[in-house]
Parts: C-alpha cells; sequence; structure tokens
C-alpha cells in the first residue's frame, strides 16, 4: 500500500454539452447505469445538473457527468491545444482481458466510432509495440463533446522491487520504475 490514508482514485465528473445525448452514449458504449439524476438547484450550492452513473454493482457512482444549464457549449477545435483552459487529456476503462479489448472494439465500430488513436501497443519492450508506455493494449475514441475517451487491456503491474511485470506475469527486467 503506497498510501495509509487514500484507496484510490475512484470518479471523474466531466463537463457534457447535453445530458440525455451523453447519459446515452455512455450506456451504450460502456453499459453504465444510472444510479440517480439531479436538475440544477436541487441543493443550494450546487448550481449544475448532476447524472451519478456506475458501471460497478455496489459503487454509487463511478462517473458523473454534469452540466451547467444556460451555458454557451461551443464545439471543441483543434486550437483548443494551443489556447485556453486547463483540460483533461484523456479518461480510461479497463477491460477484464484482452477478449472484453476486442469485443469493445468491435462496439465502438458498431456506434460509428471514429478512432482517434489506436489500436496501439503502448510498449517499448514488445516488438508489436510503439515505444509508449504502460505495456497496455489501448485505443482511444471520442465521446459527443470530444472528451477522449481510452479502452484498454493488459496493463503492466509492478513488482515489489519496482520491476514492471507483464499481464501474463512476466518480470521485465529492464523495465523499472522512477521511484518505488
Ligand atoms: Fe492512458
Amino acid at each position: 500500500m503506497s498510501s495509509n490514508l487514500i484507496k484510490t482514485f475512484h470518479h471523474m465528473a466531466i463537463d457534457v454539452s447535453n445530458m440525455n445525448k451523453s447519459i446515452a452514449f455512455y450506456r451504450e458504449l460502456f453499459d453504465y447505469k444510472l444510479t440517480e439524476r439531479h436538475e440544477a438547484g436541487e441543493v443550494d450550492a450546487i448550481p449544475v445538473e448532476l447524472s451519478f452513473l456506475r458501471i460497478t454493482d455496489s459503487n454509487h457512482h463511478d462517473l458523473v457527468l454534469s452540466h451547467t444549464p444556460g451555458k454557451k457549449y461551443r464545439p471543441r477545435n483543434k486550437n483548443d491545444n494551443l489556447e485556453g483552459p486547463t483540460l483533461h487529456h484523456h479518461i480510461a476503462w479497463e477491460c477484464h482481458d484482452r477478449d472484453g479489448w476486442l469485443a469493445m472494439q468491435e462496439r465502438a465500430k458498431k456506434m460509428g466510432l471514429e478512432f482517434v488513436r489506436g489500436p496501439v501497443v503502448h510498449s517499448k519492450y514488445d516488438s508489436r509495440g510503439d515505444g509508449s508506455w504502460g505495456e497496455n493494449e489501448s485505443f482511444y475514441v471520442l465521446d459527443p463533446d470530444g472528451h477522449r475517451l481510452e479502452i484498454f487491456c493488459d496493463m503492466a503491474s509492478i513488482d515489489k522491487d519496482g520491476t514492471f511485470v507483464s499481464f501474463e506475469g512476466k518480470r521485465i527486467e529492464e523495465a523499472k520504475v522512477d521511484e518505488i
């Protein structure tokens, strides 16, 4: 355990321009279920509409969608990378295994989503790798607002001495973490 205080990163709340459209999208792509949905102002301190979605059986929510009524949302454009407020770069979902990851590719294709990157092997140790990091296989699509979503499988884990371990349980001796 690396933190005595924090158990894990838990959820993210992302801003969406059309709540109905985004709920439908996340349901269709990931099988999210709606735990509860609330209008802006139901609680005085919360001037945004919020939908709490769960992908696990027992968590109240794993993903939150927020929407500000009256806000003039504009589509993202390529200049957002050059100027503007900070945005998250991507959000990632891990599949149980590679078969699940392949099935997610099929689902994304059926939905007509553009693969903005991948499928790719993020590795400089695997002969199929693209020279990047994590040892996982990934592909990337965009949600209706252009939020970049990564769907992956088989990321490396870290052994006690800091050596990377592949999803098959093999130590990758040349690959070490910067900090133990
Ligand atoms: Fe990632």
